[in-house]
């Protein structure tokens, strides 16, 4: 092997993986190695500083477990995970935008039926969800599988309240859209929260001085026969946060009006005697393409 420098020493490990039979490793990997090296000679980068990238990224796994995705974290606060949702699982057109599935979605959530309030008792301002569900040509999409999941009123989800909640569910549900496409349910109104703070994202975020806060959303995941499955969030359009989301998700055409109203007759024909929200949308879904 020559003699290598600074420059030379790129294509040569690049050349290491020219013997594998997997096209795509191969692409992936020798370009991973250009864009490393591009970058260390870019920023000058010290053994020091590469030596603290390398124990941080060592704390982000050890730090994660099923319940703590830190390695995730660090994809979504480099907004990394929202430059591949909008690459990969944004079918374009009029479909509905996408957005991160995040942490706090969990099987063997319970289904309900449209009406139900899925609050399972938790307290808070009662929000009402009506949606519908439509194809690109806004034919309603019927017996749609629609799961949807949020945090309570002091931006925390069901699985962080285990003391209150003993392990049972609260503000999720599996709904199923009726012949018109659509479903709803009442709850309580979400707040928004800081993503987890206490480990490595946290210091890069504080390094930084940026806003650790996710705007109020609901999580939503569509899935139905013949359609692309949808993974998205609305959000509060006025919430303090919006427009600075930790993890970039919040996009223009997920920012929703949660319409406050005072006491009086909510969506759903019941009579409130207290202010509620209402949260009304039509999702599109694209077709399946073969
Ligand atoms: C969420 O969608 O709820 C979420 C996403 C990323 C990090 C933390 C929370
Ligand atoms: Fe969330």
């Amino acid at each position: 092997m020559p003699d290598l420098n600074e420059h030379t020493i790129t294509e040569a490990v690049k050349k290491t993986f020219d013997t594998s039979t997997d096209d795509r490793f191969r692409q992936l990997l020798q370009s991973l190695v250009q864009h490393l090296h591009d970058f260390a000679r870019e920023v000058r980068l010290t053994g020091d500083e590469w030596f603290t990238a390398m124990d941080f990224i060592e704390r982000l796994g050890k730090i994660s477990s099923p319940t703590r995705q830190e390695v995730v974290l660090a994809s979504d606060i480099l907004g990394l995970s929202m430059l591949l949702d909008t690459m990969n699982e944004s079918p374009g057109g009029s479909a509905t935008a996408s957005a991160l599935l995040g942490p706090f979605y969990v099987e063997g959530r319970p289904s309900a039926p449209n009406g139900a309030d899925i609050s399972n008792g938790v307290a808070g301002t009662p929000m009402f969800v009506t949606g519908r569900v439509v194809d690109e040509h806004g034919e309603p999409v019927a017996k749609a599988h629609v799961d949807i999941w949020h945090s309570d009123g002091d931006g925390a989800y069901d699985v962080q309240l285990t003391e209150q909640l003993h392990g049972e569910f609260a503000m999720r549900a599996l709904l199923t859209t009726d012949a018109d496409g659509r479903f709803w349910c009442r709850s309580i109104t979400p707040r928004y929260y800081p993503v987890p703070t206490d480990g490595p994202c946290g210091e890069i975020m504080r390094a930084a001085n940026r806003s650790v806060m996710r705007p109020q959303h609901v999580h939503f995941w569509f899935q139905a026969d013949g359609y692309h499955p949808l993974i998205t969030q609305l959000f509060l359009d006025d919430d303090p946060y919006i427009g600075r989301d930790a993890v970039f998700a919040d996009r223009a055409s997920l920012q929703a009006d949660f319409v406050r109203h005072e006491p009086g007759v909510a969506p759903d024909g019941t009579e409130v005697d207290e202010p509620f929200v209402a949260l009304d949308w039509t999702f599109t879904l694209a077709a399946e393409r073969p």
